[in-house]
């Protein structure tokens, strides 16, 4: 970072800075990319582009556009969300789900929908994965209902790492993608939102209004060169988050099989058990009714078993140990994990 060759990139550009998303741009199959200070940034700026007050967008339900970013898709961007149940398996919506959905022109004071935004990996469904064959198929459904298709790939490179396809694969048909050089890739900040070269034009303005742009970003740019070459690193946490998982079951908590770094303990006590946690020196987050764990870049095997130790077994006399009501932990045993020991 510190050796990075620098500009101005409000002004009349930094060379680390197109260097980073020109090879961005390359990796999505995109006609150029845009650097953003955040992830949050990079999906508004789509939105943006995308929606006009009056339109309505769909949106697999917990996406983070919906409940993580504050409502900007709707009161900034203008689009009034519509959630869709996850029909097609965890964070997936199927195709005749979004034809079904994006229906057909109303009256003129009904809302128009046009624009659909997918999140592969999804966060609230525990880093679920999206299959380019899924993505596909659901990409042509949207583009046939003449919806625009935005994907919010902060986390895109752990399912390409997962699946051993490229990023590309991913992206195919999408008019805008946001992807993140933090989280698993570790880099302290930054995002790339990117699509057609016309967009990217319109995205450097929208930027600018939202206060992203910034001058010698070649210092940032180049912590994001230094992710991307990284980026084959996630299979181990990937590794580390099923290790962490099958730990947490043999002692009897409830966790599916992750497919990516996200580990969702399915609990019936959420406060109770993430200041137990922490009591014991493990840092857990709240996410869709669950306890979160991450693995990520600064994690080792020997962190992990340490965490196992210190979380250890579910207390029978706890409520963690008990199933909890909803639907989830059925889902959880049912779909994607072996048989929970019960009350263990
Ligand atoms: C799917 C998804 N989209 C967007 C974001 C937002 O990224 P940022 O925190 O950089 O704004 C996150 C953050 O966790 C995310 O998981």
């Amino acid at each position: 970072m510190a050796a990075a060759e620098v500009g101005d990139d409000v002004l009349d550009g930094d060379p680390t800075m197109r260097e980073l998303e020109g090879r961005v741009a390359g990796l999505l199959g995109a006609g150029d990319a845009l650097w953003t200070p955040s992830g949050s940034m990079g999906n508004l700026i789509a939105l943006m582009h995308h929606l006009d007050r009056g339109d309505a967008f769909l949106a697999p339900t917990g996406a983070h556009v919906l409940d993580a970013e504050l409502g900007t898709a709707a009161w900034l961007a203008g689009g009034m969300p519509r959630p869709m149940d996850h029909d097609a398996g965890p964070g997936k919506v199927s195709p005749a789900a979004v034809r079904r959905a994006a229906g057909s022109t109303g009256p003129y004071y009904t809302l128009r929908t046009t624009l659909l935004c997918l999140e592969n990996t999804h966060n609230a469904a525990g880093g679920a994965v999206t299959a380019p064959e899924e993505h596909a198929a659901v990409v042509a459904a949207a583009r046939g209902a003449k919806l625009r298709v935005h994907l919010d790939g902060a986390r895109l490179w752990h399912a390409a790492v997962a699946l051993g396809v490229p990023p590309g694969a991913l992206t195919v048909g999408v008019d805008t993608v946001q992807v993140c050089l933090s989280k698993g890739l570790g880099a302290p900040v930054g995002s790339v939102v990117a699509g057609s070269a016309e967009f990217v034009e319109e995205a450097r303005r929208l930027r600018k209004m939202l206060g992203g742009g910034v001058r010698q970003g070649g210092v940032l740019a180049a912590a994001g060169l230094v992710a991307l070459d990284r980026m084959d690193r996630l299979s181990e946490d990937h590794e580390r988050a099923r290790t962490l998982a099958a730990g947490l079951r043999e002692r009897g908590w409830l966790v599916g099989v992750p497919e990516t770094n996200i580990v969702l303990v399915a609990v019936a006590d959420l406060d109770g058990t993430i200041r137990r946690f922490a009591d014991a020196g493990v840092r857990a987050s709240t996410m869709a009714g669950q306890v979160r764990l991450m693995t990520h870049a600064d994690l080792t095997d020997a962190d992990v078993t340490a965490a196992l130790e210190r979380i250890g077994p579910v207390e029978p006399t706890r409520p963690g140990a008990t199933a909890p009501a909803s639907g989830r932990a059925a889902r959880l045993r049912g779909d994607r994990a072996p048989a929970h020991p019960a009350g263990s």
